[in-house]
C-alpha cells in the first residue's frame, strides 16, 4: 500500500473512492458538507433514503454524483464528534477501505481534513492495519476477487505535520504485520531454526541477534525447554533480541519473553484431531515478542529492551518426553511432566529464569498462548494479565484501554499452588481442570525469581475468526504489538 498525505481541497480522479466522516446527531458537517453542497444535496438524499445514520462501523457508497470528480463516495459513521479518539478515526478509516477494497478501483482517499493532522495520521495507520493479507501461497485467485486498492491518500489539515506523526505508526503497522506473517505460516515453513533465521535477518534495523541452539541450552541446564523438543526432527532455538535505544546503552532494560510453539500436537499427551491445525500459532507470544523489537528498533524507540523468544516444536516420537517424566530446569528446580501438552509452561520456565540471571531487567512481560482456560474464561475478545506487581499491571491496563488491546486482570492467589504439588518432584507441570490458566501462571512464577513480572495468555486473542474489527482482519491479530508499544512509549523512554 503506497500511502501519501496532501491539502485538502486535492480533486479526486474518476478512479478514486472519496471517504468521507460523517458524525451521528445533527447536519452534515466539515467535508461531506461542503461535497453535499457542490453537488447539490446528493449526500443529503442519499442519506435519506438509507439506514445511514453516522454510527460507528456504518458505510453508505454512492456512485460519484454530478458535481464531484470522485467515481465513488464512501460516508462512514464515526458516531458523536464530542467522543471521537484515535481508534474511532483508525476504525472508520479501516471500513471505508473494506467497503471499497475490491471495487476495482485503485485509489482511496480519505478526507479528513477537518480533523488534527495527528487523527490523519490514525487515519492512514487504521487502513494498513485492515489492509494486512496473507496471501503467500494463494495461486490461484482470480484477479477480480483480490484488493483492488493500492494507493491511500489522507487529505489532513496539515500534511507535514500528519506525514510526521505516521513515522512511529508506520513503524508499529510494520511490527503488526511482521507478527502476523509469522503467525500465519505453516508450521512446514516457519520451525524453529526458520523463526529464528527470520528474526537474526533484523540485524539490519540496528538489533542486536543471538540464536542458542541445543548443544548451548543444554551446557545452560535448561532441561525444561529442551524436553519439549526431544520427539521434533527440529532443533529447539533460543532468540535473544536486543534493543538499545536509551542515552545510556548500559541502562536496566526492560525485558519480553515469547512462548514460541511452532506447532503443538501435544505430545504424547496428543491432542484431537479436530482443531488441530490451529496450533500452528502456538508460537503468538514469540511472534509478538519479535513484532514489538521490529516496532521499538523501526521507530529508534529511546529505551533498551530485550526480547527472548523459546522456539521450540513439540511432536509425538519415540525420543519424545512422556507423562510422568522428571525434568530439571535451569533454575534447578525438577518438573514432573504430567501431561506434555502443558508444554508452554516447561519452555517459558528456562526462558525466563534465564532472562533474569543474565539481564537483570526492570521487568518481565511474558506473552504465551497458555491454555485453552482462558478461553473459556474470558472468550476471544480478552486476554488474561496475570502478575506479582500492581504498578506493572496497572500500567499494562492503561496500554490496553488506548490501543483496545484488551486485558483483564486474573487474581494470581497463593492458594491454588497444592493443585500442582508433586510427590516425586518440586512441582507437577499442570494443576488440572479448574482455574487452568491461574495454576499455569503460578508455575510460570517460580521462574520469575521475584523480579516485577506480568503474564499474558493470549491463547484468546492471538488469533481471531471471523474478525469482529475493522483493523483487525481474519486470521492472526498482531495482538501485543500495540499494546507493549504504548506500555513502552507512556512510561518507559526518555
Ligand atoms: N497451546 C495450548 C493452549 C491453547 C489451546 C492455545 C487452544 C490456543 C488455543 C497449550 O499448550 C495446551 O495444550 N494447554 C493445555 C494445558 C493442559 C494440558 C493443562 C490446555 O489448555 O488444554
Ligand atoms: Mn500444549
Ligand atoms: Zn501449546
Amino acid at each position: 500500500m503506497n500511502i501519501d498525505f496532501a491539502a485538502a481541497g486535492q480533486a479526486p480522479s474518476a478512479e478514486t473512492a472519496l471517504a468521507l466522516l460523517v458524525f451521528e446527531g445533527g447536519a452534515l458537517a466539515g467535508p461531506a458538507a461542503q461535497l453535499d453542497t457542490i453537488t447539490d444535496g446528493a449526500l443529503t438524499r442519499a442519506i435519506a433514503a438509507s439506514r445511514f445514520k453516522g454510527s460507528k462501523g456504518q458505510t453508505l457508497e454512492l456512485v460519484g454524483p454530478a458535481g464531484s470528480a470522485a467515481g465513488r463516495i464512501v460516508l462512514v459513521g464515526a458516531g458523536s464528534r464530542d467522543t471521537l479518539d484515535e481508534r474511532i478515526v483508525e476504525q472508520a478509516a479501516a471500513s471505508a477501505y473494506a467497503a471499497v477494497k475490491i471495487s476495482g478501483l485503485k485509489t482511496l482517499v480519505v478526507d479528513v481534513s477537518d480533523l488534527a493532522p495527528e487523527q490523519a495520521a490514525h487515519a492512514a495507520f487504521g487502513v494498513r492495519l485492515a489492509a494486512y493479507r496473507f496471501d503467500r501461497y494463494r495461486t490461484k485467485e482470480k484477479p477480480e476477487q483480490k484488493p483492488s486498492v493500492e494507493t491511500l491518500r489522507v487529505l489532513a489539515a496539515d500534511a507535514a505535520v500528519a506525514q510526521t506523526a505516521f513515522g512511529p505508526l508506520e513503524a508499529l503497522a510494520d511490527g503488526v504485520s511482521f507478527t502476523r506473517d509469522l503467525v500465519s505460516e505453516p508450521a512446514n515453513i516457519l520451525y524453529p531454526e526458520e523463526f529464528a533465521r527470520r528474526v537474526k535477518a533484523l540485524e539490519s534495523m540496528g538489533l542486536t541477534v543471538e540464536i542458542l541452539g541445543e548443544a548451548e541450552m543444554e551446557k545452560l541446564g535448561m532441561g525444561s525447554l529442551l524436553c519439549v523438543g526431544y520427539g521434533s526432527a527440529r532443533e529447539s532455538q533460543l532468540a535473544v533480541i536486543q534493543w538499545k535505544g536509551a542515552a545510556d546503552p548500559d541502562a536496566q532494560p526492560i525485558a519480553f519473553v515469547g512462548k514460541g510453539v511452532c506447532f503443538d500436537t501435544g505430545g504424547i499427551s496428543i491432542k484431537p484431531a479436530e482443531g488441530m491445525e490451529d496450533m500452528k500459532w502456538d508460537m503468538g507470544g514469540a511472534g509478538a515478542v519479535a513484532g514489538l523489537m521490529h516496532t521499538l528498533a523501526g521507530r529508534k524507540a529511546k529505551v533498551n529492551a530485550v526480547g527472548i523468544l523459546g522456539l521450540v516444536e513439540n511432536m509425538p516420537d519415540g525420543k519424545a518426553v512422556r507423562p510422568g517424566d522428571i525434568v530439571t530446569s535451569m533454575s534447578g528446580q525438577t518438573i514432573e511432566v504430567i501431561n506434555t501438552d502443558a508444554e508452554g509452561r516447561l519452555v517459558l520456565a528456562d526462558a525466563l529464569w534465564y532472562c533474569q540471571d543474565r539481564f537483570k531487567p526492570r521487568f518481565m512481560i511474558d506473552l504465551a498462548t497458555l491454555t485453552g482456560a482462558v478461553i473459556i474464561a474470558l472468550g476471544n475478545d480478552y486476554a488474561g494479565l496475570f502478575s506479582n506487581d500492581d504498578d506493572l499491571s496497572d500500567q499494562l491496563l492503561a496500554a490496553s484501554k488506548a490501543t483496545g488491546d484488551n486485558l483483564w486482570r486474573m487474581p494470581l492467589h497463593a492458594g491454588y499452588e497444592k493443585q500442582f504439588d508433586s510427590l516425586a518432584a518440586d512441582m507437577k507441570n499442570v494443576g488440572g481442570r479448574p482455574a487452568g490458566s491461574i495454576t499455569a501462571a503460578l508455575i510460570l512464577q517460580k521462574f520469575v525469581n521475584g523480579l516485577p513480572w506480568a503474564h499474558l495468555d493470549i491463547a484468546s486473542t492471538a488469533w481471531k475468526k471471523p474478525s469482529s474489527v475493522s483493523t483487525i482482519p481474519e486470521g492472526a491479530t498482531g495482538f501485543g504489538v500495540r499494546l507493549l508499544d504504548r506500555l513502552v512509549a507512556d512510561n518507559f523512554e526518555g
